[in-house]
């Protein structure tokens, strides 16, 4: 059964503040930015000044402890202006929550105040060229040299990488263990040997920086090993997804809203055969289909926010199932869109391009939704104890004599 959603005063007022500031800084410039692949430093100013990094972190740390609903909603609200802000802002979350559900005291006290003031960026490094959906996969190495960890190797797709001041690295510890060969260690921009060496040339959401992070004998303190203990790194890894998965389900949802605002208004202006195309019966189902579909992802990306606000025990196949059904509806929705807009729709003079090239990544980042579909699959195998009575209901194959039912033979 699904959590209550409700929404905090506070939750409402920094979703108002996200509001205004995607549609005075975030909107009139995402044209520009995205054509010149820059990140928008106002917007993320404007962010830091109405305290909308604030919303993820605790109070003890600097921050308002408003939630992952409260943190879905901001994140919704700038997407909705433009998706690749809306990641840019929802990243420093991905690469807090390490530190969050991992961290020593010491470090949170560390890190997070800067992070909640807006006055430092945070990245997320899990993902390498040879390992993506097999996270457990990855080959960064980092070895111990009396107070330090030494590492080495490259990560591969690290959002805000470049703007970010400090990065949650996912590194090999123990080669030879199976369950404890992976930790996550905190490095920070300007350590030598740490490097930005490939700036991605992407199809969408070029208003954020994705790049090659390289780590060549990049020497740490043992300090920043992600809570005081090798080994827990995949955990935290797959805790953090599990928080920020209703994250870039709310992205998706605001990128979808994003398109179907813009598709709603040109199909109610566009006129053909003497009125707006709006009118036309198979236009108008194609607005009323992409506005129920965003609706039932919005209320699914809540549950699956309060599901993992209230720690509850489905929080990762909530987390999977928003994100997956989210952004499948982003990616249609702005399909149809281009398609409503017709032969102009098609054209970089006008925004709805921007909107369906935006939309791809989502099926592809913070786990494919084929992983998504892995993991929501996993959990309903989880699930079968609870199913255990239904069983005499169901016929084996071998049965004869089942209350008249058809029986296979
Ligand atoms: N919470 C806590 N622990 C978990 C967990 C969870 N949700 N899921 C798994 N674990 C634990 C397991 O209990 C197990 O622990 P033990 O070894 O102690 O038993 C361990 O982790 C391994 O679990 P699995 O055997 O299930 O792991 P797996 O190798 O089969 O992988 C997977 C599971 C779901 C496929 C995982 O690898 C995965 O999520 N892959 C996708 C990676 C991903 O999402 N990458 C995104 C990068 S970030 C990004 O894209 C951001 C961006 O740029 C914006």
């Amino acid at each position: 059964m699904p959590n209550d959603i409700s929404f905090s005063p506070l939750c409402n007022e920094l979703a108002d503040k996200a509001r205004a500031i995607a549609q005075t800084h975030v909107l009139p410039n995402a044209a520009k930015y995205d054509r010149l692949q820059e990140y928008n430093w106002d917007a993320a100013r404007a962010c830091a000044a109405a305290g909308l990094f604030r919303t993820f972190i605790q109070p003890e740390y600097g921050g308002l402890g408003a939630g992952i609903l409260a943190l879905a909603r901001v994140t919704e609200e700038l997407a909705r202006a433009d998706s690749g802000f809306g990641v840019a802002f929802a990243v420093n979350a991905l690469g807090s929550f390490p530190i969050i559900v991992g961290g020593t005291e010491e470090q949170k006290q560390r890190w997070l105040p800067s992070v909640a003031r807006g006055e430092k960026m945070v990245a997320f490094c899990l993902s390498e060229k040879f390992a993506g959906s097999d996270a457990q996969g990855l080959s960064v190495r980092a070895v111990e040299d009396g107070d330090d960890y030494v590492i080495c190797g490259e990560k591969k797709w690290t959002t805000n990488g470049g703007v970010a001041d400090i990065y949650s690295v996912f590194c090999v510890t123990d080669p030879n263990s199976k369950s404890r060969r992976i930790s996550a260690i905190v490095v920070e921009k300007g350590t030598p040997g740490f490097s930005i060496q490939k700036v991605e040339n992407k199809m969408g959401i070029r208003t954020v920086p994705v790049v090659e992070t390289h780590f060549d004998h990049v020497r740490v303190p043992k300090a920043n090993l992600i809570g005081g203990r090798p080994g827990y790194g995949f955990k935290h890894a797959m805790m953090t997804l599990d928080l920020a998965r209703p994250g870039v389900a709310a992205q998706a949802v605001g990128a979808a809203q994003g398109a179907l605002d813009l598709a709603n208004v040109y199909a109610n202006r566009r006129q053909q055969f003497g009125v707006p195309i709006s009118n036309h019966q198979l236009v108008a189902k194609m607005l009323a289909d992409m506005a129920m579909k965003t609706e039932a992802a919005r209320w699914l990306v809540y549950a699956a926010a309060v599901a993992a606000e209230k720690g509850s025990a489905d929080t990762s196949k909530m987390a999977a199932m928003a994100k997956c059904f989210a952004t499948d509806v982003a990616m249609e929705v702005a399909t149809e869109a281009v398609q409503v807009f017709g032969g102009y729709g098609f054209m970089e003079d006008y925004p709805v391009a921007k909107c369906f090239r935006d939309a791809k990544i989502l099926q592809i980042y913070e786990g494919t939704n084929q992983i998504q579909r892995i993991v929501i699959a996993r959990h309903m195998v989880k699930e079968l104890g609870a199913l255990e009575h239904l069983k005499q209901y169901i016929p084996t194959e071998t049965q004869k004599d089942y209350g008249g039912a058809p029986v296979a033979t």
